[in-house]
This record gives C-alpha cells, sequence and structure tokens, in this order.
C-alpha cells in the first residue's frame, strides 16, 4: 500500500533520490529543507509499505513580491518508475493545490514543463485541466 503524506523534515534524502534518478533539474540537500521550512503543509510524498518514498510534490509560494495573491509554484514532481501509472503524481499534485488554497489562499499555481515530456505534460493539461 501506497501512502500520501505531508512531506517533513528528514524527508529530503528520499525526495532527493527520487528527483536524481528521473530528472535533470537537481537540488542540494538544503533547497528541499528550504521548501519544507518556508512553506509547511505543501509538499507532500507517497511512500511505500517498506517505508521508502516513491514519489514527491516539492512546491512553494511565488517569491515575486510584485504578485497580489500568494500564487502557488511546483518546483518538482517525481514518481519512481515501478510505481508510475497509479495515480500518485495526480494525487501528490491534488494534494499539493489544496494545500495552496486551503492553507495560503493560493488563486493559482504556476509550473514548467518541457513539451517533449508528454507523461508530465498530459498529466498537467489533461488531467489536472492546466491551461
Ligand atoms: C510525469 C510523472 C510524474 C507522472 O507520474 P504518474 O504517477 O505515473 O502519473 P499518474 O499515474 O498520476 O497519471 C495521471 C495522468 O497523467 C498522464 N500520464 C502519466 N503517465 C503518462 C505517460 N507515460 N504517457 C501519457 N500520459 C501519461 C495520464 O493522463 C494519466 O492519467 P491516466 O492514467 O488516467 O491515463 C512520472 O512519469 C515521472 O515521474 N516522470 C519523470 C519525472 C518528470 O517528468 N516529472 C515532471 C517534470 S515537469
Amino acid at each position: 500500500m501506497i501512502i500520501i503524506r505531508q512531506a517533513r523534515a528528514g524527508d529530503e534524502i528520499g525526495m532527493q533520490h527520487c528527483n536524481l534518478t528521473n530528472l535533470p533539474e537537481n537540488y542540494d540537500m538544503k533547497y528541499y529543507l528550504y521548501h519544507l521550512a518556508s512553506w509547511p503543509g505543501l509538499s507532500f510524498v507517497a511512500e511505500n509499505e517498506k517505508g521508502r518514498l516513491v514519489g514527491y510534490v516539492l512546491a512553494k509560494l511565488s517569491e515575486d513580491e510584485a504578485c497580489d495573491a500568494p500564487d502557488g509554484h511546483i518546483t518538482s514532481l517525481s514518481v519512481m518508475r515501478s510505481y508510475r501509472r497509479l495515480g500518485l503524481a495526480e494525487r501528490l499534485m491534488s494534494q499539493a493545490q489544496r494545500a495552496m488554497v486551503e492553507v495560503y489562499n493560493s488563486t493559482c499555481v504556476s509550473l514548467h514543463v518541457r513539451v517533449s515530456n508528454q507523461a508530465a505534460f498530459s498529466l498537467y493539461k489533461h488531467t489536472l485541466k492546466f491551461e
């Protein structure tokens, strides 16, 4: 069984492993901790029955002071290969988006995705209805 829960201090090693395995955009440990400390409750992890992290969404609020509303931003999303197409990314994203609205009153959320990344593009555009 896979559980989705809020990310907490101590998860950064598992998140970084999941990131390094699946994405070319990599971050040092401090960057994960910065997210968890600055915007608690916005980032989520998927954990398997052995307590291993198999997916994460790292989220934050916009740091652009020109923004009126505290817009959300998805910094990174990743699910380990053998756990894909189980709906984990959709659930991770939904939890992060809900927290942005309920905890921080965000009115919109942004992210970057390569047009060539068909899996992610389809997730955002067709499943989650991003414009
Ligand atoms: C993109 C990624 C996060 C999707 O994770 P996932 O847990 O497999 O996604 P889900 O199971 O929640 O899929 C939800 C929807 O996304 C789309 N999708 C997911 N994988 C897909 C694929 N390989 N091809 C086409 N569409 C795909 C589908 O619309 C899917 O809905 P469906 O299963 O009902 O058809 C995962 O493939 C991944 O980690 N990729 C490498 C890292 C990455 O690209 N991160 C995003 C950077 S912007």
